[in-house]
């Protein structure tokens, strides 16, 4: 798929058929992850593959709708780890960590619509659930979870707001 195509084709899917994730096509999704820029090159985050069989309960914990956790196969949870991100320490000591493990979501996300398989975005889970269930140490921080498997719903017409209302030229 070439690249506008694609980044048009991934939508967030939200039911999922119980078909398992071929291990090349996880394996291509992680190897996308891995590929993924970040600030100073640090690659602070570690990702969870969680295979949903037998666990549907404990992870709904985590996160309630089926299509999360006992529709599809897979799991992922994309943890940062802050105390090895990069800090803006010159000016205000922002740290980066969440960006980065925003931008391995992302190439998740995509690489996995290139090749078929779904997956949806999750920020409104229980992470105090997470830590637990899935026994994150405290210097841990998961940020977003997606289900990876393959769809059985259809894409829907995106819905963004027009180009004027989201970016400027030259300055505010
Ligand atoms: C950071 C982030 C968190 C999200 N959290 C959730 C969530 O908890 N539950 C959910 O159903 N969708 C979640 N979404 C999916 C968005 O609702 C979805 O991406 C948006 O409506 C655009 O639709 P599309 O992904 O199909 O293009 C999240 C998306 C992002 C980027």
């Amino acid at each position: 798929m070439d690249f506008e195509t694609l980044v048009t084709h991934r939508y967030s899917s939200r039911s999922y058929k119980p078909d398992p994730v071929e291990k090349e096509k996880l394996d291509k999704v992680l190897e996308a992850a891995r590929m993924a820029p970040t600030a100073a090159n640090r690659q602070p985050f570690q990702l969870i593959i969680i295979h949903t069989e037998g666990r549907q309960e404990e992870l709904r914990r985590i996160y309630k709708p089926d299509w999360f956790a006992v529709e599809p196969p897979l799991v992922i949870c994309a943890c940062a780890l802050p105390k090895k991100g990069w800090e803006r320490q010159r000016y205000d000591s922002q740290n980066y960590a969440i960006v980065d493990v925003s931008i391995v979501v992302d190439h998740i996300t995509l690489q996995a619509a290139d090749i078929g398989l779904g997956t949806c975005w999750v920020g409104a889970f229980d992470p105090q659930a997470a830590r637990e269930i899935l026994h994150l140490p405290d210097q841990v921080e998961p940020i977003a979870f997606t289900p990876l498997g393959y769809p059985n719903d259809a894409p829907k017409a995106k819905k963004r707001k027009p180009l004027e209302d989201l970016a400027r030229y030259e300055r505010w």
